[in-house]
């Protein structure tokens, strides 16, 4: 395949704006390794590169963190979007902005709200986010969105503390008023993977949800859309992640670094370059990290002969190096990976010990 003629233009930005959160979510999706507060980028570069990703194509900006209301020039950020001409959707925890923080970024441009909520009942969802009083402080927050008159999303992570509640999660966003829920099971990387054996739910909990999913959708379609992130270690196929590397979206860490997806880092020997150095274009279109593994030639067997090669791009590179050790392997998700009896091994390994909570 001829990458650099067959260069897609990237759909999505995440601009990582902080690390810092209030919460302290065992499965966590930031390093392990947080870049701190005095390494943040400034509002101008942010708006720098909301410029040059709308140049290069992007359409959406995700405000992402940790807590993107740690940040007390949110307001600067989503107006920089706006100018930008990027549809801004701030993805936050819902603990830490206030109404009239919130009014503020409606004001700015701000064109959707995605709050993430732990369970569908509050001592659990309290328990799991790590924060006393988060789950009231998310619903409170998410009624004040809608009666701003913006798009919500409601986002719950399952596992096996809440996989028996994907009926009640659906009802509690429905009752929120959210447009939009997405039922996510967790994915192993990061702090997630120091909390697998306690999060990992049986494969008969996990059939359940999914059939529960489906039946959902039909039950309530036309009044809210349900998406669903699959489980995948209890998979056959693997999933395109990221939509394949380098194919759809870029990841800005908050200091600037740019990665092909957030896990990225735990691939040792990628070299990723900077906005402070560099254009998002020529980051886009040559840095080594988007390179290493665009398009299919840096493929092996069974990738490299596969039919679905161009549809699943050989699955995710994180988890291939997370668990095969390399990440130019099939993932081991994929029933045609040498490495595939492991993740039912690793699968197997659940024990009722208590989180080990992430703080920044
Ligand atoms: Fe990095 Fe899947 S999370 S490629």
């Amino acid at each position: 395949m001829n990458v650099a003629a067959a260069l897609p233009a990237p759909l999505g930005l995440l601009a990582e704006l902080t690390h810092r959160c209030p919460l302290g979510c065992p499965y966590c999706s930031n390093p392990l390794a947080l870049d701190s507060r005095s390494d943040e980028l400034d509002a101008a570069s942010w708006a720098r590169v909301f410029r040059e990703a709308a140049s290069l194509g992007v359409l959406q900006v995700h405000l992402s963190g940790g807590e993107p209301a740690a940040r007390r020039d949110l307001k600067d950020i989503v107006a920089a979007a706006r100018d930008a001409g990027l549809y801004s959707n701030l993805i936050t925890s819902g603990v830490g902005l206030t109404p009239q923080a919130l009014n503020g970024l409606a004001d700015a441009g701000l064109d959707h709200v995605q709050i993430s909520i732990q369970d569908s009942e509050q001592s659990s969802a309290d328990n799991i986010a790590g924060y006393k009083g988060a789950f009231a402080r998310k619903n409170a927050l998410a009624a004040e969105v809608v009666k701003l008159g913006l798009p919500l999303t409601v986002n719950v992570v399952v596992h096996r503390a809440n996989i028996g509640r994907v009926e009640a999660m659906v009802d509690m966003a429905l009752a929120l008023g959210a447009g939009r829920v997405e039922i996510a099971h967790v994915q192993y990387y990061g702090w997630a993977l120091k909390n697998r054996a306690a999060l990992m739910p049986t494969r008969e909990q996990v059939e359940q949800a999914v059939g529960q999913v489906e039946a959902l959708r039909t039950r309530h379609h036309g009044r809210i859309v349900i998406d669903a992130v699959v489980p995948d270690y209890y998979a056959r196929f693997p999933k395109p992640c990221v939509g394949g590397w380098g194919r759809r979206s870029l990841n800005v860490t908050p200091a600037g670094k740019v990665l092909p997806c957030h896990a990225a880092e735990v691939i040792p020997g990628l070299e990723f370059w900077n906005v402070r150095q560099h254009s998002l274009n020529e980051i886009w279109r040559s840095s080594p990290a988007f390179m290493a593994f665009r398009g299919t030639d840096w493929m092996q067997e069974p990738c490299k002969s596969c039919a679905m090669k161009e549809k699943d791009f050989g699955g995710c590179r994180c988890q291939a190096f997370l668990i095969a050790g390399d990440a130019r392997a099939a993932d081991p998700v994929c029933h045609l990976s040498p490495h595939h009896a492991l993740v039912a091994e690793l699968a197997a390994v659940r024990e009722d010990v208590p989180y080990d909570y992430r703080h920044s």
